[in-house]
């Protein structure tokens, strides 16, 4: 069984047979998080890009629990520069084994630099992953704006779509429905709203939106709350 717990604003666990797969793991500091960052134990963690609300306790969870951190070539770098031993820097294009599944890197349109001691460091690209899991095909847009290319994104046999629909700093509502079109998916879950005032949304009326427009379902997670995710097979490419 896989099962996808989103622990507010964007950072999500997937659990696949004892394994965990931390994504975006902002906990400190988060006023959605559903858990502190001492309280999980991700074998990986898997960054979509530079900014504070992403990379978020990377460090610290890497370092105690000894997880991979796969993230785009600078971004890793610079975690591997703050000790992480296991900083695996990849880029887009490529997919990276992990024990039970797979990442690869596709891009995203947004910006990418982390503020650490007052200045900007790890600057580099964002990117939008597509986890391949236990079965599963799961794509993290990361934080973007609507691309054309999300139909390519589609080719790869998407089952799940995480979304943002903050708006301001991502899609906002209209927006990500027209990505799930593109993408052609038969579920989304948004991410990436009301964390902060600039990006107040009502999920509901997305999932309205997304239901209205296209065929696909919208999965509407509290923080803390759990998907379980049905095997589709589609986790080769
Ligand atoms: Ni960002
Ligand atoms: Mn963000």
């Amino acid at each position: 069984m896989t099962s996808l717990t989103y622990l507010g604003h964007a950072a999500f666990l997937i659990e696949h047979e004892g394994q965990t797969i931390a994504v975006d793991p902002f906990l400190t500091g988060n006023p959605l998080a559903a858990r502190q960052a001492s309280e999980i134990a991700p074998s990986i963690i898997l960054l979509t890009h530079a900014h504070n609300d992403h990379v978020g306790d990377t460090v610290e969870i890497a370092k105690r629990t000894g997880a991979a951190v796969i993230a785009t070539f600078e971004l890793g770098e610079w975690i591997a520069g703050q000790g992480v031993e296991g900083a695996i820097p990849a880029n887009h294009g490529g997919t990276v084994a992990f024990a039970g599944g797979t990442v690869k890197f596709v891009p995203a349109w947004h910006t990418s630099s982390y503020n650490y001691n007052g200045q900007t460091v790890a600057p580099g690209v964002p990117a939008g992953l597509i986890v391949r899991v236990g079965g599963n095909t799961i794509y993290f847009a990361g934080d973007t704006c609507l691309f054309g290319d999300m139909r390519l994104i589609g080719e790869e046999g998407v089952d799940l779509a995480v979304l943002p629909i903050g708006d301001h700093f991502t899609m906002g509502l209209g927006d990500a429905v027209r990505a799930a079109e593109f993408l052609n998916v038969p579920a989304v879950v948004p991410c990436h709203y009301n964390t902060f005032p600039a990006i107040k949304q009502d999920p509901h009326a997305f999932g309205r939106l997304l239901e209205e427009r296209t065929s696909a379902r919208a999965i509407i997670l509290e923080p803390g709350s759990r998907h379980e995710l049905q095997a589709t097979g589609n986790d080769t490419r």
